[in-house]
């Protein structure tokens, strides 16, 4: 099993604060599939740089789920999701639709992420937002159906 994390985030890329939110992927995505392997990558909120890093761990790299984190909201800069559509082949709404309802109660400001997820060819896609926490919540919420999709597009339905 081999997982992609991507962290956007000007300042992080650009060395102005440690990334804390891709460690906190690998952190929580270490226990819900044991003996992943991870591979990260840091960029800028730059549509193009995204997508190519999102295609690069997809297509080139062979990660069957690649995660980001951050750019999911509504600042000038935020093109996660723009740059995620641009890649996917189908998209899975439910994914950002349930990271916002179950997050909405304990944080209110969780229906400012504009979040989404999706498949390329047999990778699947998920949006996260920024901060540490906002993964590690979100990540609870997705991990059942993270693992379930995963499966499927592996080929190891055991439906
Ligand atoms: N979701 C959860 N579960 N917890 C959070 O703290 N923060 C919200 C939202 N979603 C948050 C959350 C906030 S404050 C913002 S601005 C949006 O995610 C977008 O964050 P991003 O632009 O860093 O992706």
């Amino acid at each position: 099993m081999k997982i992609g994390r991507i962290t956007i985030s000007d300042r992080a890329s650009a060395g102005i604060y440690a990334d804390r939110s891709g460690p906190e992927i690998e952190a929580v995505l270490a226990g819900v599939f044991a003996g992943a392997q991870f591979e990260s990558v840091i960029v800028p909120d730059e549509l193009p740089q995204i997508a190519a890093a999102l295609r690069g761990l997809a297509d080139d790299r062979g990660c069957h789920l690649v995660v980001t984190t951050g750019g999911t909201g509504v600042s000038a800069r935020d093109v996660t999701p723009e740059a995620t559509r641009q890649v996917l082949e189908k998209e899975l709404p439910g994914f950002g639709e349930m990271m916002r309802a179950q997050s909405f109660a304990k944080v209110p400001t969780a229906i400012l992420s504009r979040a989404t997820a999706g498949t390329r060819g047999s990778t699947l896609i998920v949006n996260l937002p920024g901060k540490p926490t906002a993964v590690r919540e979100c990540l609870e919420i997705l991990a059942p159906a993270i693992r379930e999709g995963v499966a499927h597009l592996r080929g190891d339905d055991p439906h």
